[in-house]
């Protein structure tokens, strides 16, 4: 049986898509994975596309089904994966509702900003009313600096579940999409790299 892990937050360019990306890649190199995209913008099956063409890469399933045959696709996929990351559209609709009820975690990615920290809120709630875990993590984050500091404050002060790793802003993200591969796999040793690893150490742990 696959854990679970959707990506939602309402706001979009948050960084869903590239983080599921980079996820799926991670969890591909040890694990069955398969990522659904039910995001009608269909970023993650372009990318889906470039990596199923390149020779060598870890194979990671595919599925675009939503609607009223997601609940079930879910299952499927939950049956025949070690892993399966969902990630979904920039509004919290029926079927954003429908992948946070089946997820084991969500994970909320957040740019430090108040409007991005406001559409956050209406996700963390969202899961805490399907009674599931749900996780912010930091992305795009400055290393300072008083935006940082007061989103920290206000995830702090609601009680929000975040991620002691954060992921800067950077290119390196972008450059492994455009190929069809993850951060780890393109620059493994970067800083980018590098952050990201720990944040799939912290993943690691929540997934025992
Ligand atoms: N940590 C990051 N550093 C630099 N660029 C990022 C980072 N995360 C996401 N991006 C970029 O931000 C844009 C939006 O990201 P995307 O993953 O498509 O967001 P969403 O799926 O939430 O709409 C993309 O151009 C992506 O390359
Ligand atoms: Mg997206």
């Amino acid at each position: 049986m696959a854990f679970v892990i959707t990506i939602a937050q309402q706001k979009g360019g948050a960084g869903k898509t590239t983080i599921a990306a980079s996820l799926a890649a991670v969890f591909a190199a040890r694990s069955r994975v398969a990522v659904l995209d039910i995001d009608p913008q269909h970023s993650l099956a372009r990318w889906h596309t470039l990596r199923a063409a390149r020779k060598g890469a870890a194979p990671v399933g595919f599925s675009d089904v939503s609607g009223w045959r997601l609940a079930r696709e879910i299952d499927r996929l939950r049956g025949l994966n070690d892993v399966l990351i969902v990630d979904s559209p920039p509004q919290l609709d029926t079927d954003a509702r429908l992948a946070i009820r089946a997820a084991d975690l969500v994970l909320v990615p957040l740019q430090p900003s108040p409007p991005d920290f406001w559409a956050a809120e209406g996700t963390m709630k969202l899961a805490a009313a399907e009674k599931r875990p749900a996780r912010i993590l930091l992305n795009r984050a400055p290393a300072g600096g008083k935006l940082r500091l007061a989103v920290e404050a206000a995830i702090a002060e609601a009680g929000y579940p975040v991620f002691a790793g954060t992921l800067g802003n950077r290119v390196g993200f972008a450059t492994a999409f455009a190929q069809g591969l993850g951060i780890t796999e393109t620059a493994p040793r970067s800083t980018a790299g590098r952050e990201f690893g720990s944040i799939v150490a912290e993943l690691e742990r929540l997934m025992r």
